[in-house]
Parts: structure tokens; sequence; C-alpha cells
């Protein structure tokens, strides 16, 4: 019998989308895409108009991004990465604001205009969105100020959708409603509030909590290890972007933990809250390959020295060691391979002549996401594997 060729491709695509949960991911994530990555081809002098517009696109998806106007509109409610670049022009300050809405997220400020010298700085966050939120860059409005490009395409803008939110609905409505009390946990505790987290039993002790009355309704139906893939999914999200308000200044003193992670008091994403602010240590829950990114100011007379930890080893080291005057701002990334229990986080040098700089605008942040779950990465390799080997077998 002939089937249509695109009768054919579809069935052979079935079979790689593994099962039904993984094409209902494929088809959302068709459907819940946006991305984009722009640049600008020219300086700009601080003005009235402080908004930083691009004239050249690399990535659009979704068309979110007005390049003439300068500003991202979500689209798609959910999590979303940010990141950019500008250049320091030469005898200007610079400073660039990352705005949310009407609200200054993140900066980058160097402020050394007698300078000759240009130079980029980079920065990035993680954001919470709601549909009709806007994201954009705003130049200081004083034209002391500037920010440097040319063809060399030296400034740069950034962000792509991490986690839709329609991602929490269905996993609210077709499966048990462990994300909707787990979310609001997570609402009331924006800024760092330790007695309140304290007072209830924690996230795992949230979810536990929900066991007796699911085995209720779904022990008879459910009791194979079926069950337990489908609660894993559930949980599959793992995201924090978190920053510090406030400036560290390693002194010596004895008595001090020799390796303390670096504390957080804001939160802007966190997805499963993964992340303890006050320890200042990500915890990982879902196995699997994660992205990590963080930014540190440098104090004036002071060597930054900042590391990025996993439990405890050292697997990225930033430092900073001119001792001259200036304000500058670091960044650096990574990806890491994570089992359940193992920890993540900063550790800046504590001793005397160490430090390293931030205020409201928050120049210390730390940003890591999931990219590939371990688990449903072996389950989708083994059911597809078996489906689609069952198509290839009929393969003339
Ligand atoms: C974070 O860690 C502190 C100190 O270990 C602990 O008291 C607190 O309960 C933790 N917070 C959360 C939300 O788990």
């Amino acid at each position: 019998m002939l089937l249509p060729a695109s009768v054919l491709i579809g069935l052979l695509c079935l079979s790689r989308a593994a099962g039904v949960w993984g094409f209902a991911r494929l088809l959302d994530d068709v459907e819940l895409r946006s991305a984009f990555s722009v640049a600008r081809t020219n300086s700009m002098e601080g003005g009235p108009k402080m908004t930083v517009t691009f004239d050249a696109v690399y990535v659009n998806i979704g068309g979110d991004f007005d390049p003439k106007a300068g500003v991202f509109r979500c689209r798609i409610p959910g999590a979303y990465y940010f990141s950019f670049t500008v250049g320091k022009f030469p005898h200007k300050d610079l400073s660039v604001m990352l705005m949310k809405n009407r609200n200054e997220v993140q900066a980058i400020v160097y402020e050394e205009n007698a300078g000759e010298e240009r130079k980029v700085q980079s920065q990035s966050v993680m954001l919470q969105l709601e549909f009709g939120d806007t994201v954009w860059l705003r130049l200081h409005g004083d034209p002391r100020y500037a920010l440097y490009s040319n063809t060399g395409h030296y400034t740069t803008f950034n962000g792509y959708l991490i986690y839709p939110e329609v991602y929490d609905y269905q996993a609210h409505h077709q499966h048990r409603p462990a994300y909707s009390s787990r979310q609001r946990q997570q609402d009331g505790v924006s800024v760092s509030n330790g007695d309140q987290a304290a007072a209830t039993p924690g996230p795992r002790g949230a979810a536990d909590e929900k066991e007796p009355q699911r085995g209720e309704e779904e022990e008879a139906e459910a009791e194979d290890d079926g069950d337990e893939e489908e609660e894993e999914e559930d949980d599959q999200r793992s995201a924090f972007s978190v920053g510090r308000t406030q400036s560290i200044v390693g002194v010596d003193q004895v008595g001090l933990p020799q390796h303390q992670p670096v504390s957080f008091d804001t939160a802007f994403v966190n997805i499963g809250e993964d992340f303890n602010m006050t320890e200042g240590v990500f915890a990982c829950r879902v196995p699997g390959v994660y992205y990590f990114s963080f930014n540190v100011g440098k104090l004036p007379q002071k060597t930054l020295s900042v590391k990025l930890m996993k439990n405890r080893l050292e697997v990225q080291a930033m430092i900073y060691d001119d001792s001259q005057g200036e304000k500058a701002l670091q960044s650096q990334s990574l990806m890491l391979s994570l089992k359940p229990g193992d920890t993540v986080w900063l550790y800046s040098h504590q001793r005397d002549g160490f430090g390293a700089y931030s205020n409201h605008a928050k120049y210390i942040t730390f940003t890591g996401f999931l990219v590939y779950p371990d688990s449903t990465t072996s389950t989708t390799i083994t059911s597809s594997s078996s489906s689609s080997q069952s198509y290839a077998d009929k393969k003339p």
C-alpha cells in the first residue's frame, strides 16, 4: 500500500518525538518560542532619548523585539534570560541600565572619563515576565555619557525564553497541583526572608504533604513506574537569578569559616526554589546539565577574586588584580553536569585587600538554569530508540 510521503514523514517525526508527552512538548516548543539578538553599528551619546536602539538584527524569533524602538515586549509570559554588552566611548562615562518596564534591574557603569581607552562590559540576568512587560536598555541622559559601537558591533543585546509560564499551567491542570503551592510559597519569599521560610516545612516538605491525597485517587491505575516518571516531569524545571545590593569587603579575621558562600538579598527568579539566598547556595534537585553565569563589580583599591564553586571544588575563577582606583565589572559563565545534592556557589576571597562591589543597581548577580535534565534525556532515548527502531524495521 502506498501512503503519501507527508504521512510517512509525519509518522517518522512522531516516532522521534518520544511519546505523547515529548510530542506535546515539541509542539509547545514550536509555538512558545521567543528569542532576539541585536547589535548597534554606531555610537550613541547621552541625550533626551535614552532608549538604546539597534540597527543590526541577528535573531528575532517571534518578532518580540522592536529594534527601532529598542524595546522587547513580552508576548509569552515566562522566565527569560537576558544578556548585554556595551562599549565605553573614549573620554566619556558609561552608564547603561537594563530596565524592566520603568524599573532599573541591573547596571553597567564605568566612570573613568579621563581615560582614552575603549572597553566593553557585559551583564546578564533572568527575569520573570508577564504579558506586555517591556525590557530595554537605558543610556544615562547626560551628554557626559556615551556608549561605543561601530561596524565592529561592540554593543549587543540578547534575550530568550527559558521557561514559558504555560508549562506551569499544564503541569497544574494535567497533573497534581504540586506547583501552585510551591509557586505561592516562592512568591512570598521574593526578598530574603529566612524566618518565614524556616517556619514552613520548606519546599520538599510541601511536596511530601501532597502524597497521601494523591495516592488515594491515582493509586489504582498508576502503580507502575510510569507514574514516577510523570511525577518527575512535573518538577523538571530549575532556574535562579539572584542579586546582591551590598559590597563585599574582605577582612582578616580569626574564627570566620574559611570558605563562606556569597549570600544574596534579591531574587529575580527562583523556579523550583533550589537556590537558598541566605546561604548563597544552589543545591541540585534535578540532575542534568546547567548553565551558570555570574557578574561581579570591582571595588576601587581592592583586588577582585571570585570563584565559582562546585561542592568544595573551584571550577571557574575570576580575577581583577589592578589595584588602581577604578571600578569595573567582570562576567563569566560556564556549564556543569550536576547530580542531586551537588551544590554550586560563589566564593569571594575573604582576606584583607580583596573585595567586590555592588549597590542597589546589583552589580553582583548570579544566574543558573537547567539546560538538559538527565532523566528526561534517558527516558527519551529509550522510548524513541525503541519506537523508531520499529519504524526503521518496516523501511524498505
Ligand atoms: C536556607 O538556609 C538556611 C540556613 O541553612 C535555613 O535556615 C533556611 O531554612 C533555608 N531556607 C530555605 C528556603 O530553605
